[in-house]
């Protein structure tokens, strides 16, 4: 209710979706799908999150038989549609299948009466290879149930396949997916960092190229991690206001302890995020089908393919000093892996490596008073990997992988007791009145 007088335009149009369920959305590309293709459409799973914490969905996943051969099709793509009445937080979805994360997701707040509804659909095509396999899904959704909190997250979950033809032609795939993943099977199979995750990953030997798909989502102090404070001023402010360790963050993926790639984090709101109703009923970008990152790691293959494991670690790092961030971030990720028609073994070598291990940072800045201070934080990265990639059957590849040429950021930070006013009120969004303790803040 206190938005009403600042948000007239929004309470307008939640007086107009009164009398009916509102329908929730994210803006999004609709996959691109064969239009008339045999369509086979399964239930995957269905299942109402009371209080889920710790309690994950855990289904036996087949391939369909009447969409042509497993693994021959042209589209998948997952439907999940979710309603809600009540009062909640917005929660994380992480969706697992064959121990790989291919989907994480996060619930809208929903509202008290009518409801709330919501569908997404997601194209899943690129894992036609875990698809094509009988295995283990998994939805995690940790839902808490408590005074105060009583929504509870209502979810079917359909997957469709489309059959390949002449005019639909199979997807193009991957010959093997490896995950980045705890291999948990319970439970979501993303890792918590800090400290960083890691595992051991061993390759066929004609692999010949290798692209990573990173997943990764800040929570609890690091959910609106670009408003952290730089450590050298946090202690001259409340520590109510915000985090330390800074507003920059870089993901890493490191192979064999060599940064192979960074990803800098899109900035994702979810639906409680500063003031709830700017999410409702369209999310911001992201909320429904968080953005994951693609790293081209084929200048490694010729190391990758010799036969023995390699250390795969995905950490997040700050500008301080010493690289330190809070708790938490969740990361995943997947290995999209293509082999030679040869079986014999890729060789090559990595001819070109110019990558600093951490960014060249820089901090400066001010305090004035407890709620009134600024500070700026320049980040700078370069990254260039090239190497000769020789497949068995005798092709010699010259790989580039260099995402940017020299990539620069500026974060600007200005904090006045006007902005510390909105802020605080929107912290109290939800809560007020009720004793909240939340095990996944
Ligand atoms: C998604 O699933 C819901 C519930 O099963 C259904 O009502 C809706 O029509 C489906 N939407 C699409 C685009 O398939
Ligand atoms: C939503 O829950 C309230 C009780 O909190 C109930 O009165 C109302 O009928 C429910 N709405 C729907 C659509 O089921
Ligand atoms: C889960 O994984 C553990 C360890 O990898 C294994 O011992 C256990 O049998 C698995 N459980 C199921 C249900 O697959
Ligand atoms: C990978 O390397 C890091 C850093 O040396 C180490 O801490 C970690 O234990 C290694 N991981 C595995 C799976 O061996
Ligand atoms: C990972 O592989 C390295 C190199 O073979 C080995 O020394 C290390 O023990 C492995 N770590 C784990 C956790 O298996
Ligand atoms: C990093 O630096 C901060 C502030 O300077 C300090 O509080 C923290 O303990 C340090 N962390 C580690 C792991 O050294
Ligand atoms: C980087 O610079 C090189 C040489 O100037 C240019 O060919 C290349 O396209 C640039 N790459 C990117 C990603 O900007
Ligand atoms: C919060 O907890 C206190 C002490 O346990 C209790 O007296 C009070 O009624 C609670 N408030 C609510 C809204 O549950």
């Amino acid at each position: 209710m206190r938005f009403l007088t600042l948000f007239p335009a929004l309470s307008n149009l939640a007086w107009l979706s009164y009398g009916a369920r509102l329908v929730d959305f994210q803006v999004a590309q609709p996959p691109v799908v064969p239009q008339d293709a045999k369509e086979c459409t399964v239930k995957v799973l269905q299942r109402d999150f009371a209080f889920s914490f710790g309690m994950s969905e855990v289904v036996q996943l087949n391939p369909p038989t009447d969409c042509g051969a497993p693994g021959s099709w042209a589209a998948i793509t997952l439907n999940f549609t979710v309603t809600s009445n009540g009062t909640q937080f917005d929660r994380l979805g992480i969706f697992t299948f064959q121990n790989t994360e291919i989907w994480r997701t996060s619930t809208p707040e929903p509202t008290r009466g009518d409801g709330i509804v919501w569908t997404y659909v997601k194209d899943v095509t690129q894992y036609i290879p875990l698809f094509a396999e009988p295995g283990t899904f998994i939805l995690q959704l940790d839902n808490l149930i408590q005074p105060g909190l009583d929504g509870i997250y209502s979810t079917i979950l359909h997957a469709t396949y489309y059959a390949s033809s002449s005019s639909a032609t199979p997807a193009k795939k991957a010959d093997l997916i490896l995950p980045l993943s705890t291999f948990a099977n319970d439970t979501g199979n993303d890792a918590s960092v800090p400290p960083s995750f890691s595992l051991n990953i061993t390759f066929p030997r004609n692999t010949v190229q290798v692209y990573a798909e990173v997943f990764a989502s800040g929570n609890g102090q690091e959910e609106f991690w670009y408003n952290n404070v730089p450590n050298e001023f946090f202690s001259q402010i409340s520590p109510d206001i915000t985090n330390g360790d800074g507003p920059f963050r870089e993901i890493r993926l490191l192979i064999d302890g060599k940064v192979a790639g960074v990803v800098f984090p899109y900035a994702v709101i979810f639906t409680g995020g500063y003031t709830p109703p700017l999410w409702r009923p369209i999310t911001s970008y992201g909320a429904l089908e968080l953005p994951t990152y693609f790293l081209d790691v084929t200048p490694f293959v010729p190391i990758l393919a010799d036969g023995n494991p390699h250390n795969f670690t995905i950490d997040v790092i700050s500008a301080e000093t010493n690289h330190t961030i809070n708790q938490n971030w969740f990361v995943s990720g997947n290995l999209q892996v293509v082999t030679d028609s040869s079986p014999k073994p890729t060789t090559g070598k990595i001819t070109r490596y110019e990558v600093e291990s951490f960014p060249k940072t820089t901090t400066a800045g001010m305090v004035r008073g407890l709620g009134d201070f600024d500070f700026t934080v320049t980040a700078t990265r370069e990254l260039r990997i090239e190497a000769d990639v020789i497949s068995g059957s005798g092709r010699i590849n010259h790989v580039v992988f260099r995402p940017f040429n020299r990539t620069q950021q500026e974060l600007l930070y200005l904090y006045t007791v006007a902005r510390l006013r909105s802020r605080t009120s929107s912290l109290t969004r939800l809560i007020s009145n009720s004793n909240f303790s939340d095990p996944t803040k």
